[in-house]
């Protein structure tokens, strides 16, 4: 059984028809990344799946569990990093941690928060204010808030916006620490590269559809293969986004 299973998902906001008719599957343990513009409808899609959002239409499907019928069960299977870091200012990285093991009702939350900060190179770090930390370290720090309590499958909405080169290889490393664990990771970015370094599988939400979803390798062969000139240039996932998104905007 796939991890997330969507078919015919329709959501409108009052005139506003933002997704008309989106399927997707992602496979357990893989980790999916759906790409689109600003305003393309991907919180959407998240909120939707992680049951902060009604659907108008469609099937859909969270470690088998019906988003609208089974909201209780799906929620125990997700764990959701929004677009905005939410930390608290004034608390540690580390009492971040604690607090979050305590709510789930988790044994030695001291131990979880302590595994977590070393994971995600924290552990220097764990017992100043998140005022002082970088956005790097605040990512991370969210990633490691929503890994509390082992959800088998996490989303991340824009996991990476904002952040300076280094902040983002640092969040990168984090999402490639999770898929060699197993998790079932669906990310969204407008970055291209970043699905690029991070995802098994790739989809495009346009228009209120995926218009394409493939492997990088699928992809790139959507466009003719690269020319011998002097340099050999392979399309790069930007090409193919630009070609099919267009110059629309
Ligand atoms: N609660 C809402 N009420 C009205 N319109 C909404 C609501 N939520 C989203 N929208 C609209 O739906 C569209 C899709 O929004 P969404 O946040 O899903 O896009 P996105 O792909 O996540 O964009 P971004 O890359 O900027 O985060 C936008 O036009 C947005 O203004
Ligand atoms: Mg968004």
């Amino acid at each position: 059984m796939p991890a997330i299973q969507v078919h015919g998902l329709r959501k409108a906001f009052a005139e506003l028809d933002v997704l008309r008719g989106v399927d997707l599957e992602v496979a357990r343990g893989s980790v999916f990344a759906l790409l689109g513009s600003n305003g393309a409808g991907k919180t959407t899609i998240v909120k939707i799946l992680s049951t902060l959002l009604k659907a108008d239409e469609g099937a859909v499907r969270v470690n088998g569990f019906d988003v609208a019928a089974q909201a209780a069960d799906v929620r125990k299977s997700i764990s959701l990093t929004g677009q905005f870091a939410a930390v608290d200012e004034i608390l540690t990285g580390r009492e971040h941690l604690v607090l979050m093991a305590r709510l789930r009702h988790l044994r030695e939350p001291g131990r979880i928060a302590d595994e977590l900060l070393e994971r995600f190179g924290l552990t220097r770090a764990g017992a100043r204010r998140v005022a002082t930390y970088s956005g790097g370290m605040r990512r991370r720090l969210d990633i490691a808030m929503s890994l509390i309590g082992d959800p088998p499958i996490i989303f991340l909405d824009e996991p990476t916006t904002g952040l300076d080169p280094q902040g983002r290889l640092e969040v990168w490393q984090a999402v490639k620490a999770l898929a060699e664990r197993g998790t079932t990771v669906l990310l969204t970015t407008q970055y291209l590269d970043e699905a690029e370094q991070l995802a098994d599988r790739i989809a495009i939400l346009h228009d209120g559809r995926i218009v394409v979803n493939g492997t990088l390798a699928e992809l790139r062969q959507l466009l003719p293969p690269a020319e011998v000139e002097y340099v050999e240039k392979q399309p790069t996932l930007e090409d193919v986004f630009l070609a099919i998104v267009g110059a629309a905007r």
